[in-house]
């Protein structure tokens, strides 16, 4: 119960009745206020919180009735006991129809002053376990909404995820054989500028197939210790260079916790953000963005699947549109925008929770329609020392490999496309359609082959066991693995176990040599 002493209001017109009541109530320490008409205790309800209220039913003006039905009209709840004269049951029972607790019979009898005290407390506790039950009722029904809703994420999730993983692989078929097409139209301009263009749709197709892999859970890839000030401003400076209309505010955390991410998967989020901020600005606005350090406590984080601890908290915070509660509660499932056709897929946020999620991360959102929205973004803080923030470099143009690569892939599509654009870039090739076949090839030729590169999912031996395998036969062995899709995250496992890169299908032919490079260098 609430510290202090229980707060009644007694409605009474009779001042001899407020004496006796007074009398009868003074031993039990209620702290007692008395209202001598109806109107009276509604301006006294505005101004104090009462635990309870009594009221006569027989006044001028208001009746003990109307005072209910103005209480409840007005929202005030509390338990509310009716005084009635003798031989008015009916009033009584009429009262509690309308919502009274309980009712007493003034009498001459002195007998119905003794029970009042007992009525009241007696009332208060039957109303604070309602309350009780009714707030457990509640906590269980949020619990099981969040319970479904996590597992309609889920479903829709491996769903996602096993569309992207197909659709990634056709469109590396496409990807591939059309940078092959690239090096070869010198000649013919308009071919060319066709080409091009496809390059441009696969490439868009495959920003969609991403973002549905985010979403999806499909595994951080190339974790890396990153000092998120610096890949903020890097995402900011590419995102201001293009949207000159909103004028961008930073505000960075001086020393900054590091964090273990995947570059790539965080910079998707954060455009996907700043996009989002720049559609909800028509005509610009300002837009800012803060990064600090916090530290969640166990309260905080209890409606999120993440532990206590440090994190790095980024804010992006618009003054747009504004959304309405149910556009909040659904902005983070996968296809949900309000956006018209052909203009949002409904996608941004979607990956965005998914990747953060899978991060070990949250994302929340605060919104006034009219006012403008503010996301929070959670990541975990990093115990490694970040003294040095490695940089990743890449080659600027394409330069002829020598060396031999085994490429294994059970879909024949990538399969055959990657043979070419290897050999197009000069390096000798082997292939094996399952991780049996390249174990058995690999077991064979080790003394010649300098890189292995590994697709994820295949049946009979998938990427993992073929990868462990190779390694037993010569554990400095290089291996990139490639992957549509990962379901499992067995790919960021096997990358954790020291395999030394990751490739994401589709890629092109200057891709696939900036990887090879990078890892042949190493
Ligand atoms: N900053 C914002 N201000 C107002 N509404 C927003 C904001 N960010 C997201 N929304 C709402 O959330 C919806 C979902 O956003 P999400 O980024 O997932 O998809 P989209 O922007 O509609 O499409 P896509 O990102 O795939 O191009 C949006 O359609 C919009 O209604
Ligand atoms: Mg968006």
């Amino acid at each position: 119960m609430k510290e202090g002493r229980v707060s009644i209001l007694i409605i009474e017109d009779s001042p001899t009745d407020i004496t006796i009541i007074t009398r009868q109530l003074a031993k039990y320490g209620f702290d007692l206020d008395f209202a001598t008409s109806g109107e009276d205790a509604l301006k006294s309800l505005q101004e104090k919180k009462y635990d309870m209220v009594v009221t006569d039913y027989s006044m001028p003006g208001m009746t003990g009735l109307d005072v209910l039905d103005r209480m409840k009209k007005e929202g005030y709840d509390m338990p509310t006991v009716i005084m009635t004269g003798a031989g008015s049951e009916r009033l009584a029972v009429e009262a509690m129809k309308k919502g009274a607790c309980d009712y007493l019979i003034k009498s001459t009898d002195p007998g119905w002053l003794e029970v009042f005290p007992s009525v009241i407390q007696s009332n208060i506790e039957k109303y604070r376990l309602v309350k009780e039950r009714r707030k457990i009722e509640e906590e269980k029904k949020q619990l099981a909404m969040r319970l479904q809703q996590a597992q309609k994420m889920e479903s829709i999730g491996t769903l996602a995820g096993g569309i992207a993983h197909d659709f990634n692989n056709l469109l590396m078929g496409i990807m591939g054989h059309i940078s092959l097409m690239l090096l070869r139209t010198d000649s013919d301009p308009q071919l060319f500028e066709h080409l091009k263009a496809i390059e441009d749709i696969v490439q868009k197709g495959s920003d969609l197939t991403k973002q549905l892999l985010g979403f999806a859970r499909g595994g951080k890839y190339e974790v890396k210790l990153t000092d998120l000030n610096g890949l903020i401003e890097k995402t900011l400076e590419l995102f201001g260079r293009t949207k000159k209309e909103m004028r961008i505010h930073s505000k960075y955390q001086k020393g900054i916790w590091p964090v273990e991410v995947d570059r790539g998967q965080i910079e998707q989020v954060l455009l996907n953000l700043y996009v989002n901020a720049w559609e909800a600005t028509p005509g610009g606005g300002e837009f800012f963005v803060e990064t600090s350090n916090v530290v969640l406590d166990k309260n905080y984080i209890k409606p999120f699947a993440v532990r206590p601890g440090h994190y790095v908290k980024i804010s992006v915070t618009d003054t747009g549109v504004g959304m309405d509660k149910a556009t909040q509660k659904r902005i983070f499932e996968p296809f949900f925008t309000t956006k018209e056709m052909g203009r949002g897929a409904g996608l941004g946020l979607a990956s965005a929770y998914g990747i953060i999620k899978n991060h070990g991360g949250m994302i929340n959102v605060y919104s006034e329609i009219g006012h403008g929205t503010t996301f929070n973004v959670y990541l975990p803080a990093s115990e490694k020392d970040a003294t040095v923030f490695e940089e990743h470099k890449v080659a600027e143009e394409i330069l002829k490999g020598t060396e031999t690569v085994l490429i294994v892939d059970d879909e024949a599509i990538v399969l055959d496309v990657c043979k070419d654009m290897l050999t197009e870039i000069g390096y000798k090739v082997l292939v094996a359609r399952s991780g049996r076949e390249a174990v058995e090839i690999y077991g064979k030729q080790k003394e010649e082959i300098d890189l292995v590169i590994l697709d994820m999912i295949m049946p009979d031996m998938g990427g993992g066991e073929a990868y462990d395998r190779i390694k037993e036969m010569h554990p400095k062995a290089k291996v990139l693995l490639s992957s549509g899709y990962s379901i499992d995250g067995e790919a960021s496992e096997i990358l954790a176990r020291g395999c030394n890169g990751f490739i994401q299908k589709p890629f092109n032919i200057k891709e696939l040599y900036e990887k090879i490079r990078a890892l042949l260098q190493k």
